[in-house]
C-alpha cells in the first residue's frame, strides 16, 4: 500500500490556503483527465472562505475544468440555504457563483428540512446515484474537503454524538447536544471511501485538538472525531498553519 497520510505545516493560514488550493486544482485536473468528471464534497465553517475565494480566482480561466465537476457538501446546518449560517450559502457566494458549473451539478443538503432523517436518506440516494462506486459498494469522492472545530469535530461529526457510531448510512441526521441542534453530515464510511481527503485547519484555537489528533492516544477518536478520518484506499492530507500545529509533534 502506498502513502495514505501526509501532514503539512505551513507558516501562515494564507500559505496553508494556497497549498490546499493548489492540491484541489491538481485533484480536479487529474480526476477529470482520468475519468471525465470530478466528484467533490466541500466543507463549511469559516476557514474555507478564503480558500473558496482563492479557488474562485482560478474561475473561468480554464485552469480548472469546473464544468466537469459535481459539487456536494459534507455537512449542513439546520437553516435555509439562503441563510448566512448555511454552508451552501457561504460556498455559493465565495466560490460557486463565480464558476462555470451548471446548477444541476451542485447538490446542496437540505439542512432545514422538516424531516431531517428523510433528508439524510435522500442525500445519500443522490450521492449513490451520481458518485461512482467503481466496483465497490461505496461511492468514491475524488475529494472530501474537511475542517476541524476546536472540539475536534469534523463535518458535523461532533464528540459524543450518534453519527460517530454509524457504520451503514452514508449521510446522517445528527443531534448535537452542545448546539442543541440537529445537523446533516457525511459519516465515516462515506468520508473514508474517498480517493482524497484534505483536512485544512488553521488558528491558535485549534492547537489542542490538533495535538490530540496527531498523538498516539488510543481513545482520541471519541474526543477528537477528526481522528476517525482515515481513507481505506485513499490519501489523507492534513494541512495546518503553524498556529494550529504549535502544540503537536509532527
Ligand atoms: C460546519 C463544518 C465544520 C467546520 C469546523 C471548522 O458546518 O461548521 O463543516 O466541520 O469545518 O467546525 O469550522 P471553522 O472553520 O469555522 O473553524
Amino acid at each position: 500500500m502506498g502513502l495514505s497520510r501526509r501532514v503539512c505545516v505551513e507558516p501562515t493560514a494564507e500559505r496553508a490556503t494556497d497549498l490546499v488550493s493548489e492540491l484541489i486544482k491538481s485533484i480536479i485536473c487529474e480526476s477529470t483527465g482520468a475519468r471525465g468528471s470530478a466528484f467533490v464534497a466541500l466543507a463549511g465553517g469559516t476557514t474555507p472562505h478564503a480558500l473558496y475565494q482563492r479557488l474562485a480566482s482560478f474561475g473561468t480561466g480554464g485552469e480548472v475544468p469546473w464544468a466537469d465537476t459535481e459539487i456536494f457538501f459534507g455537512d449542513e446546518r439546520d437553516v435555509p440555504l439562503d441563510h448566512i449560517e448555511s454552508n451552501y450559502n457561504m460556498a455559493q457566494r465565495s466560490l460557486l457563483d463565480h464558476l462555470p458549473i451548471e446548477p444541476g451539478r451542485i447538490h446542496p443538503m437540505r439542512g432545514d428540512a422538516a424531516d431531517l432523517v428523510a433528508a439524510a436518506r435522500e442525500y445519500e440516494q443522490t450521492v449513490r446515484r451520481i458518485v461512482p462506486s467503481e466496483g465497490g459498494s461505496l461511492p468514491r469522492f475524488d475529494l472530501v474537503l474537511l475542517g476541524m472545530g476546536g472540539d475536534g469535530h469534523t463535518a458535523s461529526l461532533f464528540p459524543n454524538t450518534s453519527a460517530l457510531e454509524e457504520k451503514i448510512a452514508l449521510v446522517a441526521s445528527n443531534f448535537v447536544p452542545v448546539l442543541n441542534r440537529t445537523r446533516l453530515t457525511f459519516t465515516y464510511p462515506l468520508i473514508n471511501a474517498a480517493r482524497n481527503v484534505i483536512l485544512l485547519v488553521t488558528g491558535d484555537d485549534k492547537a489542542e485538538a490538533v495535538s490530540l489528533l496527531l498523538s498516539e492516544d488510543a481513545q482520541k477518536q471519541k474526543r477528537v472525531p477528526a481522528s476517525g478520518v482515515s481513507p481505506v484506499d485513499g490519501l489523507l492530507t492534513m494541512v495546518f498553519d503553524a498556529a494550529a500545529a504549535r502544540r503537536a509533534t509532527v
